[in-house]
C-alpha cells in the first residue's frame, strides 16, 4: 500500500529549527513517506542547525547567492522546486513561516494542485511593509494553504479575521519551543573560549542580534547602542552572534569595533546559542524566534522594532518593543540594568508559544488532512511548560 508522501521545504536557520521536530516526528510516523527538501536560501547557516539535528535533507536545491534579492530567491526556488514536485508528486508539501522560500514554495506547490500545509500560520502586524517581505509572504502562503497550523489562538484568529475556513486551522503551539526543549535537555559547552568564560563567571550579559532587511539602513544605531551600553556597563559583557549577511556586518560592525567588553562571535550553533539566552541578563534583538524562545527562559527581551507579529509576550511583560532609535535602546537597557524592579518586573518566566507537544499535533493534523488519523487537542497557552533549565554552566542570574 502507498502511504501519502509528505514534503517538507525549508532554506533558512529560523526554519529548520522550527521545522526540525516535525521533520523528526514524521520520519518516525510509518504512516507517511517523509521527504526533506532545502532550498539551501541559507548555507553556513542552515547546514549548522541540520547537522545539530541529525537532519540530512534527501534534496538540496543550493539556490543561495552572496547578497541575493528577494525575485532571485523566489525565481530561484520556483523554478528549481518544480522539478523536485513533478519527479516526486508528494501529496502535501509543509513550509513554514515567512520566508521567501516558504512563500515561493507554497505557490509552486499550489500551482500543480498540491496541498500546502503552512506551520506557524496566522501571525501579523496588519503592516503590509512591516517587516519587509514577511508580513506580505504570510498573508499570501495562507491564500493558498489547505492546513494552517497556528501556534497560538491569536493566531487563529487572525486567519479567521481574513475569512480562513475554520476547519482548515488546529492550533498546535510553537514547534520553537519543543527544539527549545531538545536543545536544553544537551550538555552543551561553548567553542568560543570567551562565551565559555562567561559561563563560569558572574558578569552581566547584554546578548543582542540583529538582521531584519527593513532595518539595514537604520542598523547602524544598534552598533553605536552596543557601544554605549558596553562603555556605560564596563564591567558587563555585551556580545553579538553577527548573522552572516554582509550588509549587516558592514553596518553593526565598524561601530564596535576595539570596544573591549563587546564580544562578536560567528553564528552559534543552537544549543550553545540557546544556553547563551539562558546566561544573558537582558537580550536586544530583531529577531523573530528569539522573541519565542527568551520568554520561556525567563530573559526580559527589549525588541528593536517598530511591530511585532508576536504580540502574546509583550502582553505577559517579558517583551518590550523600542524601536530603532539609538537614544531610547540605550534608555531602556539602563533602565533595566539599573532598576532592580523594573528588571524583576520583566523577568518572569512565560511560555504563551508552546508546551513542547506541538510536533505531535502538527502530525496529526496532517494524518487528518491525508485521511491516515484525527486530530490532537487544540494546544491551550494556560498549559503551562517548566521552564528550561540549562546544564554545565552557572546561568542563573
Ligand atoms: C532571511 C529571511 C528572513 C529570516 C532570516 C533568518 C527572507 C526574505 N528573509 O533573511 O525572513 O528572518 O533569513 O535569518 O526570506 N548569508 C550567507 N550564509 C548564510 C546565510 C546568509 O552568506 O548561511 C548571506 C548571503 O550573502 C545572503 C545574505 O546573507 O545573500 C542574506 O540572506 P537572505 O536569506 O537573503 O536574507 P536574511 O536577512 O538572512
Ligand atoms: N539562533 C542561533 N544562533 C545564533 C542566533 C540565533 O541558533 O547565533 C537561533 C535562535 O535561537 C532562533 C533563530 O536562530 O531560534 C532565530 O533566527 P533569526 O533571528 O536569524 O531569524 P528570525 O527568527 O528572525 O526569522
Amino acid at each position: 500500500m502507498t502511504r501519502p508522501k509528505i514534503m517538507t521545504v525549508y532554506g533558512t536557520r529560523p526554519e529548520a529549527i522550527k521545522v526540525a521536530p516535525l521533520v523528526k516526528a514524521l520520519a518516525a510516523d510509518d504512516r507517511f513517506e517523509s521527504l526533506v527538501v532545502s532550498t539551501g536560501q541559507h548555507r553556513e547557516m542552515l547546514e549548522q542547525v541540520n547537522s545539530m539535528f541529525g537532519i540530512v535533507p534527501d534534496v538540496d536545491l543550493a539556490i543561495m547567492k552572496p547578497g541575493q534579492t528577494l525575485n532571485g530567491i523566489v525565481s530561484r526556488v520556483i523554478a528549481a522546486l518544480d522539478e523536485v514536485l513533478e519527479r516526486e508528486q508528494p501529496d502535501a508539501v509543509v513550509v513554514h513561516g515567512d520566508t521567501s522560500t516558504a512563500m515561493a514554495s507554497a505557490i509552486a506547490a499550489f500551482n500543480r494542485e498540491i496541498k500546502v500545509v503552512h506551520l506557524e500560520a496566522g501571525l501579523r502586524t496588519d503592516t503590509l511593509f512591516s517587516p519587509f517581505p514577511e508580513e506580505a509572504n504570510r498573508r499570501l502562503i495562507s491564500r493558498v494553504s489547505s492546513l494552517n497550523l497556528a501556534p497560538t489562538a491569536l493566531s487563529k484568529r487572525n486567519l479567521l479575521a481574513e475569512n480562513a475556513d475554520e476547519a482548515t486551522i488546529v492550533v498546535t503551539g510553537n514547534t520553537v519551543i519543543d527544539a527549545l526543549i531538545e536543545a536544553s535537555g544537551w550538555d552543551t559547552h561553548f567553542t568560543d573560549e570567551k562565551l565559555e568564560q562567561l559561563a563560569h563567571d558572574d558578569r552581566r550579559v547584554i546578548l543582542v542580534t540583529t538582521h531584519r532587511r527593513e532595518n539595514l539602513t537604520a542598523m547602524s544605531a544598534i552598533g553605536r547602542a552596543m557601544k554605549r551600553l558596553a562603555e556605560r556597563y564596563p564591567d558587563a559583557a555585551v556580545v553579538l552572534p553577527a548573522h552572516l549577511n554582509p550588509k549587516v556586518r558592514a553596518a553593526v560592525l565598524p561601530e564596535i569595533d576595539g570596544v573591549e567588553n563587546v564580544i562578536v562571535t560567528e553564528p552559534l550553533p543552537y544549543n550553545e546559542f540557546t544556553k547563551l539566552m539562558a546566561r544573558a541578563t537582558i537580550i536586544l534583538t530583531d529577531s523573530g524566534g528569539v522573541q519565542e524562545e527568551a520568554p520561556a527562559l525567563g530573559k526580559p527581551v527589549l525588541v528593536m522594532r517598530e511591530n511585532t507579529e508576536r504580540p502574546e509576550a509583550v502582553e505577559a511583560g517579558t517583551v518590550r518593543l523600542v524601536g530603532l532609535d539609538e537614544d531610547r535602546i540605550v534608555a531602556e537597557a539602563a533602565r533595566l540594568l539599573d532598576d532592580h524592579e523594573a528588571y524583576a518586573a520583566m523577568a518572569n518566566a512565560v511560555n504563551p508559544y508552546g508546551d513542547g507537544k506541538a510536533a505531535a499535533r502538527a502530525v496529526a493534523a496532517v494524518s487528518a488532512l491525508t485521511g491516515e488519523g484525527a486530530r490532537l487537542a487544540d494546544f491551550a497557552a494556560g498549559a503551562m511548560m517548566p521552564k528550561p533549565e540549562y546544564r554545565g554552566s552557572n546561568v542563573d542570574q
